[in-house]
């Protein structure tokens, strides 16, 4: 008797969590959104335009705070 698959959900540091599909996930208010891609990039950062899947929002590059950037020219002057 042949086991029944078992889907892989694969945690990524600091990136989406990626899903075996298809799949259909069950958001916060029950709306249900289905995907059929053969693996799913679940948004795990909240940044996403297409929530609850990562549009890769997670990458982008957040400014520094000031004082680093007061550090950085010091650095250049001296
Ligand atoms: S994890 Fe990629 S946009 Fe959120």
């Amino acid at each position: 008797m042949p086991q029944p698959s078992v889907p892989r959900v694969t945690l990524t540091d600091g990136g989406p969590m990626l899903v075996e599909g298809p799949v259909e996930l069950e958001l916060p208010d029950g709306e249900r959104v289905r995907s059929e891609r053969p693996v799913v990039a679940v948004c795990t950062c909240r940044r996403s335009k297409r929530f609850p899947f990562c549009d890769t929002s997670h990458r982008k590059k957040v400014r520094q705070a000031r004082n680093d950037d007061e550090s950085a020219s010091q650095d250049r002057t001296r």
